[in-house]
């Protein structure tokens, strides 16, 4: 089953190379991805998407795709052009941290090196964390931090390995606290971000941007939560991660419904209409599977997160791709990027896409994507 879904990823990624040219694939509207020049926070997962087909399938179609990308996040960087947020690590880890990893590309690592310090620059020294969005100061969200950063910090983790500046890990570990501390409910459910006094760091609250309300629990949050804190460990082998990964993986496959895919919202009341978001179980899919890695097979949580995640997968395969359609553009159906705003509430996601090929590739191959070496 695995192998099925894995070639026809790989072919709709060839097929789509052609289709997008220099252009990024960002979300769907009507079945047709909307294209961008670099310029969203999702541009890697495409170069991300590339690089794995490269390695599954040794053809240079997508090693020269994919290194097209690279030049266009080194101009990216050099123009400085939408830079001013955390998601650098989204960016350059699957684009050129990728190509150092496959190919030790030493162009490629200077460069990843370079995003670092890029990502290094929303360190808020005063209140001690990365701010996600937004400059220094911006009344909404100088004090904001939010889970989905908790994908941003492997970059930094391997700058600090690369370097053996350990200022990139003290500022990662940082943040990983405090997410730990104030994104992570009691329950094991998580808030999407949370507000500090960006003066000095004191906590204000929690609240949401795109989940049902600010004490939901969006699912795509508590996936970030879960493939993050699964990353913070393997860099620091810190067991309060790995602790805290289990908890909103518990969470999160204790909460799905009879089809094993999350609607886009634990909180939200389910009706006939209510929306999936097929890319936060993907992710989370991924997340477990780097969860696992960790776990001993004796510990009592490993079958049950390891069968949950094996439902779950089939289902995305037999319920939500796009197999018997050649042509489509996308790899998963039903993926949500902001319901309650009224973005792209049921389309393809172009992360679910590469989170998908990443969980299937794991699954079937041991690739382990490109957060670390
Ligand atoms: N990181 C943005 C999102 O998940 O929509």
């Amino acid at each position: 089953m695995w192998t099925k879904a894995i070639e026809d990823a790989v072919l709709k990624t060839r097929a789509n190379i052609e289709r997008f040219g220099d252009l990024f694939p960002h979300v769907s509207g009507e079945g047709v991805y909307q294209m961008n020049p670099n310029t969203e926070w999702t541009a890697g997962f495409w170069s991300g998407l590339l690089w794995l087909s490269y390695q599954y399938s040794g053809d240079d179609i997508f090693r020269e795709a994919a290194r097209s990308t690279v030049a266009s996040f080194q101009h990216k960087l050099d123009q400085n052009i939408k830079l001013d947020h955390h998601d650098i690590g989204f960016l350059y880890s699957l684009s050129s941290k990728a190509q150092w990893i496959l190919e030790k590309d030493e162009a490629a690592r200077k460069l990843t090196l370079q995003a670092a310090d890029v990502l290094m620059n929303r360190w808020r020294a005063e209140g001690q964390y990365l701010q996600a969005w937004g400059p220094k100061g911006d009344t909404q969200n100088g004090g904001r931090i939010i889970i989905d950063c908790l994908m941003n910090l492997p970059l930094l983790y391997w700058a600090a390995e690369q370097t053996r500046n350990p200022h990139y890990k003290d500022a990662a570990i940082i943040h990983a606290d405090k997410s730990k501390k104030f994104l992570v409910r009691g329950d094991d459910s998580s808030y999407h971000t949370f507000y500090f006094d960006p003066a000095n760091g004191d906590a204000l609250r929690g609240g949401t941007h795109q989940g049902y309300k600010d004490g939901s629990t969006w699912t795509r949050g508590q996936a970030w939560g879960i493939y993050g804190f699964a990353l913070s460990y393997r860099y620091t082998k810190n067991p309060l991660y790995m602790e805290t990964s289990i908890r909103l993986a518990k969470y999160f496959i204790n909460h799905l419904p009879a089809d094993d895919v999350a609607y886009w919202d634990f909180d939200v009341p389910v009706t006939e209409s209510t929306k999936r978001d097929s890319s936060a179980s993907a992710i989370a899919n991924a997340g477990i599977l780097e969860l696992l890695e960790h776990l001993d097979h004796a510990d009592p949580a490993y079958a049950t997160l390891e069968e949950s995640m094996l439902r779950s997968m089939k289902s995305l395969v037999v319920n939500y791709s796009t197999i018997g359609d050649p042509d489509a553009q996308g790899l998963l159906k039903h993926g949500s990027y902001s319901v309650r705003g009224g973005a792209a509430p049921d389309d393809f996601m172009i992360w679910g896409d590469y989170y998908y090929l990443e969980a299937l590739l794991r699954l079937e191959k041991g690739f382990k994507g490109y957060w670390y070496d």
